[in-house]
């Protein structure tokens, strides 16, 4: 698959972007001071296609150059996405796998273990699939079955001569990320029995539309999904959408049910969706041209609050260094002279400095140990999360500000 295309990623349709974010470097890329020199910048431009419908970028880096032995997220470090993972884990048991013998099931992305953790527990046979070998360790380290390679049609063929076919197929926050997804449909459509089912979930463009959440698009997230887009790739490669679950994950996400057609039912849930992404103007250009004036505006009032809490004398500090916010800062031009550091759990962010805008990243302890007098949410997704552990900083006096203007999803 090439790096920037003119053409759609799905069907082929020529397509041009609707918008820029202008150059953006690596969303997790975290560096040291020694690095900036070298660092890697892309144009962060995304683009829709009228034909299938699907929302994608131009222009992403390679893969292994986001997805390597030093991949910064672990998904563990939520407390709320373990209790997501473990209720999802518990729907595929109940309502998937409980008439099959000796279910198999596999996971693309699996990252640290967090959802296969649930099956292994209960000796059933999984198979995680993660090319980022430090998350992988973690999981094999728990006794998760992993390998180490990017999920595609030939490791699909692999799985199957090694394994046999899968009853189910998973991954979450996975999909949107991989640019050669006809390759990915294909290998899942050989890799499932007959009546095996793929449920997958992933940040929905019906969201971030509502909520101008623009920081959904970065390096990683060559698309944005929304029901049609999905109905068309897998329907090109034997798979139906049966089922769509609207989840609070990750700002707004979409969990998609898929099974060869014709092999179970279909929801009526996937008429609906169909009827309200037409209504929402999901297939419009109007609609992204509307998009990229909110970004505007929503860059203008962020960089005016900011600036004014400078003004008065506040001092600010980032709360989260989530890879969304790689978008945020670069986009709107907020380095250290507006934020003094990024306050951040992962032991592998701490002591490096953010991608592109170079704002030190430090360890939880130094704002704790030190209150400033506001925050800002970049990690607004795991709002409820942070709002229950930060009843201190609130107490204090400090004042949250939110990256984006509206009321988001909680998680
Ligand atoms: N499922 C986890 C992790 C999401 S992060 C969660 O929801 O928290 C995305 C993960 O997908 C990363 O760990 C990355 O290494 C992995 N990934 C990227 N490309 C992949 C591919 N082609 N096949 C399988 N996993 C991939
Ligand atoms: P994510 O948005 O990609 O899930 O990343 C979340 C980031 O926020 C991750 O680097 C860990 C950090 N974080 C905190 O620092 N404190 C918290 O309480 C939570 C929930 C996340
Ligand atoms: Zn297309």
């Amino acid at each position: 698959m090439e790096l920037k295309v003119n053409n759609c990623r799905v069907c082929s349709t020529s397509i041009k972007p609707f918008m820029t974010f202008g150059k953006m470097p690596i969303a997790n890329g975290f560096l040291t001071a020694e690095q900036f020199k070298g660092e890697y910048y892309f144009e962060l431009a995304p683009a829709f296609c009228n034909k299938c419908g699907m929302l994608q970028l131009i222009e992403q880096p390679e893969p292994e150059m986001m997805f390597h032995e030093n991949y910064a997220f672990f998904s563990s470090l939520s407390k709320h996405m373990q209790i997501h993972f473990r209720d999802f884990a518990n729907q595929v048991k109940n309502r998937v796998l409980k008439d099959c013998e000796d279910p198999f099931v596999v996971e693309l992305g699996s990252n640290d273990g967090i959802m296969l953790g649930n099956f292994k527990d209960d000796g059933i046979h999984h198979l995680g699939i993660e090319p980022s070998e430090n998350v992988a360790d973690v999981a094999r380290s728990k006794g998760i079955q992993t390998v180490s390679e990017f999920f595609n049609l030939k490791l699909a063929e692999q799985i199957v001569a090694d394994h046999g076919h899968a009853d189910v197929v998973l991954s979450a926050n996975v999909m949107c990320h991989i640019p050669d997804i006809n390759s990915v449909a294909e290998g899942i459509s050989l890799l499932l029995k007959s009546d095996g089912m793929l449920i997958f979930e992933d940040p929905y463009l019906g969201d971030m539309l509502i909520k101008t959440s623009y920081d959904q698009i970065y390096d990683e997230h060559v698309f944005i999904f929304s029901a049609t887009s999905v109905a068309w790739l897998f329907g090109q490669h034997g798979l139906e959408l049966i089922d769509v679950l609207p989840q609070l994950t990750h700002g707004g996400s979409m969990r998609y049910v898929l099974a060869p057609k014709g092999s179970h039912p279909i929801s009526e849930n996937v008429g609906n969706i169909f009827i309200r992404e037409r209504e929402q103007g999901l297939d419009k250009a109007e609609t992204y041209d509307l998009f990229r004036k909110n970004c505007e505006a929503s860059k203008e009032r962020l960089v005016n609050l900011l600036k004014e809490e400078k003004k008065v004398g506040r001092r600010v500090v980032g709360y989260g260094a989530t890879s969304k916010s790689t978008t945020i800062l670069n986009y709107c031009g907020i380095g250290p002279s507006l934020i003094e550091f990024i306050s951040d759990t992962t032991p592998l962010k701490q002591g490096k400095f953010s991608p592109g805008m170079h704002i030190p990243v430090k360890p939880y302890e130094t704002f704790t140990e030190n209150y400033p007098d506001t925050a800002l949410l970049l990690a607004w997704n795991h709002q409820t999360e942070i709002m229950e552990k930060e009843k201190g900083f609130t107490e204090h006096g400090g004042r949250w500000l939110s990256p984006l203007p509206e009321e988001k999803s909680k998680t």
